[in-house]
């Protein structure tokens, strides 16, 4: 370094001679050879070979940078140039940068032992998994779940397909890729190798593309097996323009596909609408779109019956609609036993399809069946953001539905928790093990919407209740299960009395089973000081822990009440 500062010229002829220089900084050009890279290549080889340690999500990137480095070492040896040259300064330094970040961003493999609802759920390579709307099939063949659902990594659009996972233990799930696959275009039922081999010698090569294209909406897919075609047949809500509009949920149908496979390929077939309101119904949500079909489920019967349920009439009316022998159109539509569909529509109200609660304006339905009684839950229609979950219990599938209960209690239970339905997993129905699966959608980034399992508890009677869980696990599920209380116990007191509670009580378990247990009552003294409804609980020690739920009416003393009849000399209006 050699730096000389002179003062003006002029310095010499007054006192202001100072040099017009502030300060100095000198920088010291390192050159960075290129063994330090060399070397940095070396050591992040020998954490990529351990790929029993890191999850393979985390090991991707880090190969990647290997090969961009190693070819950035190969060019500038072949090509003789200096290290030392600037340009290769800065690809050095990057390279060895983009190392360092993907060594540091190495995740070590954990299988999960519990559910945090909400939190990232990543699947056996450490990927986030890409299962949105979906459903839980559990194979009675190779004795697994696979879980199938939309695979949302590019966003909203363009759409992969659909997604499934495997699992045996229902916390880890292996991804067995995408089991239908949606179509870029057109030329690709020649040109690429899965979609030509699938779709070879159909006619319907356009109406496929038009259902499952990459740019078309598949939504809520859903997976059964059919005994008798020996086949798994998915359902999904298919969408898109119609013949009449542009806009994306214009087609409003439900799509079918096949395989021979629990993981795919599925083959898609065709989509259709599906049953439609009877024409002297009082209601219908949408008299110009006969058949309607969006958010959907499918729910199999104990004697093998499926149905399909789903939202109609612009999401107004949910619809229940029994599924033809082979599971593969709505049985309304084949009234001659014709494999083709009828051109007439000839379904009968009641023997082939019921609407839920017409007007209501419910979607994304989860059914399962407990002790003889099918439950329903569902959302509101609010799009991407969450409601009020509301369910309804019926004594046979087609109805009557008895009236929408709210089953979320505690925090955030008026958003359920902060999520949608999609599914619920019976895991031991006879026990009462269910699980609630639910969606929280994050709109402004799809792939990163996070999933909601909680359990579902059976409370009296017929009812269900969800409660957030930060995190929990199976076993959780042993004390879900109804169990009803035989024992009679006080269902009144007078305000400021605290009612005497037994310390041991009878009950039925879930199997039916009577048996005494003691009981560990939380309750608070203050709430009998004031009339109204006290919901006190009891804790079950000899079944799992089991929390029962009692309402007690605290009644003022010396009220008169008057029974409202509405205008009729009933036998409560004269006492
Ligand atoms: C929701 C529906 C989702 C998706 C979304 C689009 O109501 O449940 O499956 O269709 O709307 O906005």
């Amino acid at each position: 370094l050699d730096v000389r500062i002179q003062g003006p010229a002029t310095a010499s002829l007054s006192n202001y001679n100072d040099p017009l220089v502030n300060y100095i900084m000198i920088k010291k050009y390192v050159v960075v050879p290129l063994s330090d890279l060399e070397a940095k290549i070396a050591s992040a080889k020998k954490e990529a070979e351990k790929i029993d340690t890191y999850t393979q999500f985390s090991l991707e990137p880090l190969n990647k940078a290997i090969t961009q480095a190693e070819a950035l070492v190969k060019a500038i040896k072949e090509n003789g140039l200096e290290a030392q040259d600037k340009t290769n300064q800065e690809q050095i330094r990057t390279a060895i940068n983009n190392l360092d970040t993907k060594l540091a961003g190495l995740t070590v493999y954990a299988p999960n032992t519990s559910y945090k609802p909400g939190q990232v759920w990543t699947d056996t390579n450490g990927a986030p998994i890409q299962a949105h709307g979906g459903g839980i099939m559990y194979d009675e063949q190779s004795k697994k779940y696979y879980w199938y659902g939309e695979d949302k990594t590019n966003g909203y659009l363009p759409a992969r397909g659909v997604r499934v996972y495997s699992s045996t233990d229902l916390y880890n799930w292996k991804d067995e890729g995408l089991a239908l696959t949606a179509i870029e275009s057109i030329s690709q039922f020649e040109t690429d190798p899965l979609i030509s081999k699938l779709y070879e010698g159909r006619k319907d090569k356009a109406d496929i593309l038009n259902d499952i294209g990459t740019d078309r909406v598949i939504e809520r897919p859903k997976v059964i097996y059919n005994e008798k075609t020996k086949k798994y047949v998915m359902w999904m809500h298919t969408d898109g323009p119609s013949t009449t509009s542009t806009a994306m949920y214009a087609k409003a149908e439900a799509g079918y596909a096949l395989s021979d496979s629990p993981i795919g390929p599925f083959v898609y077939q065709e989509s259709n609408r599906m049953d439609r309101a009877p024409k002297d119904a009082t209601y219908n949500g949408q008299p110009d779109q006969p058949g309607m079909a969006r958010d959907m489920n499918l729910f199999k019967d104990d004697d093998g019956t499926a149905y399909l349920i789903y939202s109609s009439e612009e999401n107004r009316t949910i619809y229940i609609s029994k599924l033809n022998d082979s599971y593969t159109d709505v049985a309304g539509w084949h009234k001659d036993g014709n494999k083709e569909r009828d051109t007439e529509y000839k379904a009968v109200y009641g023997e082939d399809y019921v609407r839920v609660f017409p007007g209501a304006q419910r979607e994304a339905p989860a059914m399962f069946k407990y002790q003889g009684k099918y439950y329903l839950i569902t959302s509101g229609a609010t799009g991407w953001d969450p409601n009020p979950a509301r369910y309804t219990v019926a004594d046979t599938i087609f109805g009557d539905w008895k009236p929408l209960r709210d089953p979320s209690i505690g925090d955030k239970a008026s958003t359920t928790f902060d999520s949608q339905s999609t599914n619920v997993i019976p895991i031991d129905a006879k026990k009462g093990k269910f699980i609630f699966m639910a969606d929280r959608w994050k709109a402004s980034d799809l792939k990163d919407s996070r999933y909601i399992w909680l359990p579902i508890e059976f409370g009296q009677d017929d009812e269900i209740s969800l409660q957030w869980y930060d995190e929990w696990k199976l076993d959780t599920l042993d004390r879900m299960g109804k169990v009803s209380i035989n024992s009679k116990l006080p269902e009144k007191v007078s305000v400021g009395q605290v009612p005497a509670l037994p310390t041991s009580i009878n009950v039925t378990n879930s199997e039916g089973e009577k048996l005494d247990t003691p009981v560990t009552w939380t309750m608070n003294p203050v709430n009998f000081s004031k009339p109204g409804t006290v919901v006190v609980e009891g804790t079950l020690s000899k079944l799992a822990g089991k929390v029962i739920r009692i309402k007690i009416l605290v009644i003022p003393d010396h009220v008169r009440y008057f029974v409202h009849a509405g205008g009729v000399k009933t036998s409560d209006y004269v006492t």
